[in-house]
């Protein structure tokens, strides 16, 4: 389960492909954050580094220089330490990196300002992610400074610093067999996850305990953490698109909006599910579920290849202006009120985005200025909704203060599009029959 070594070493490779020759790429794990006095955060390697490495430890830094003789890909790390081991937990160290992680050579990390300044030394490009970690950023300017200060020694300083995420961020979109397969797992998790949300749901019960429902799910099946905070906003909590207060009580007659996926093996999952706190959808809650719903059935059909970026969430705004004309929200010629973004007060977000090791994924969204065309093994989500603000004048009481998203997680495929969120109820008829 998960990503072999043989795939992260395939990503280092195709990489340092495209760097070309007389270059170096400098890839920092990311930093431990303190919580509180002596309480950390819960350490989580950055994506790109685990993209590259799949290393789990922080104080790690991967080089890579296509054509070194010693081998192209090398890993700083912590050394062996049996007194913090004893306390920590273990530290793979240089000496088991190589056989462990599948790097070509590996340091330890006390022994990098010594070691990466003769590195950098002769080579023309810097790949580098600048404005991160400002922190490790002058750490690299401070290798450079010392290359600097010996030029009259005939030292070679790198003439130009590339953005490494240009490449790298590019190979992330681009979802393989084994990542689409940790992703589906992640999904199916979450999806049991809102399936359980919404049997245990009741009116009386509090946000959070449903988010404790959630959690339990996740961790009993292995994901150690959620991807993002969960989102669980009863009644008018729905319509605050990052609430995470959790803390309202749940009451009859009001929706409860559920925002939560797991992170299984760093990869991040993401679906929403919207339902009745006592079971039943009210006449009104019911028009403008299905107004969504609609609008989502719209917009993942518009997930195909050849189709680009904006296609599903121009389908997903015009299901979602048919509905609010259908239902007098608004009123008016539907191509004239999608011009003149009538929209907006009630759908106020865009249909979704990409997903992979970071719930918003990296990848660029247009090329050229161009919306981007969407292909094989890009990975996102479709996640319309509506959010009639609770002190909302221009429209008839009965309509205020409900919320609504429903989102699930897709892939594209040569075919079309597979929906990998599935198991999680989104018609009418069957929440109802799940939560009678
Ligand atoms: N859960 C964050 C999002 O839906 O984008
Ligand atoms: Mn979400
Ligand atoms: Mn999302």
């Amino acid at each position: 389960m998960g990503i072999t070594l043989k795939e992260f070493s395939t990503r280092r490779k195709k990489l340092i492909e495209q760097m070309g020759g007389n270059s170096i790429a400098i890839l920092p794990s990311a930093p431990v954050r303190t919580r509180n006095r002596d309480v950390d955060y819960p350490f989580r390697q950055g994506s790109d580094f685990h993209y590259l490495t799949g290393f789990v430890e922080p104080d790690s830094v991967l080089v890579l220089i296509p054509g070194r003789e010693h081998g192209e890909s090398i890993l700083f790390c912590k050394e062996r330490d049996i007194t913090k081991e004893l306390w920590d937990g273990v530290i793979t160290g240089p000496e088991r990196a190589m056989e462990m992680v599948g790097v070509d050579d590996a340091f330890p990390i006390g022994d990098i300002d010594d070691i990466l300044p003769n590195m950098i030394e002769g080579t023309e490009k810097v790949f580098y992610s600048m404005g991160l970690d400002s922190q490790f950023d002058s750490r690299v300017m401070e290798w450079i400074n010392v290359i600097r200060s010996k030029v009259r020694n005939g030292a070679h300083p790198p003439g130009e610093f590339v953005a490494l995420e240009h490449f790298l961020h590019d190979m992330r979109l681009f979802k393989s067999a084994q990542e689409i397969k940790v992703m589906d797992k992640a999904a199916k998790i979450s999806a049991k996850a809102h399936k359980r949300a919404m049997e245990k749901c009741k009116p009386g019960k509090f946000e959070y305990q449903l988010e404790a429902e959630i959690t339990h799910t996740f961790m009993d099946a292995g994901s150690r953490s959620a991807a993002y905070p969960s989102i669980i906003g009863g009644g008018d909590n729905g319509c605050i698109l990052h609430y995470i207060d959790n803390a309202s009580e749940l009451k009859s007659g009001d929706l409860v909006l559920i925002d939560a996926g797991c992170e299984l093996d760093y990869y991040a999952s993401d679906i929403t599910r919207t339902f009745p706190v006592n079971g039943c959808f009210s006449e009104e809650q019911k028009a403008l579920y299905q107004t969504v719903l609609n609008a989502q059935n719209a917009a993942i059909a518009a997930v195909k290849p050849g189709n680009h970026w904006n296609h599903p969430h121009e389908a997903a705004v015009h299901a979602i202006v048919e509905g609010l004309v259908e239902h007098g929200l608004l009123k008016g010629d539907i191509n004239t009120l999608i011009e003149e973004e009538s929209y907006k007060p009630f759908y106020m977000h865009r249909t979704g985005h990409w997903i992979g090791m970071d719930v918003h994924d990296v990848g660029e969204y247009k090329v050229g200025g161009e919306w981007r065309v969407l292909e094989p093994g890009m990975a996102l989500t479709v996640e319309p909704g509506l959010y009639i603000a609770p002190d909302c004048k221009d429209v008839e009481p009965r309509w205020r203060g409900i919320g609504i998203r429903i989102e699930d997680d897709v892939v594209v495929t040569k075919q079309g599009v597979r929906i990998l969120s599935e198991g999680a109820p989104k018609e009418i008829s069957e929440i109802e029959a799940l939560m009678s």
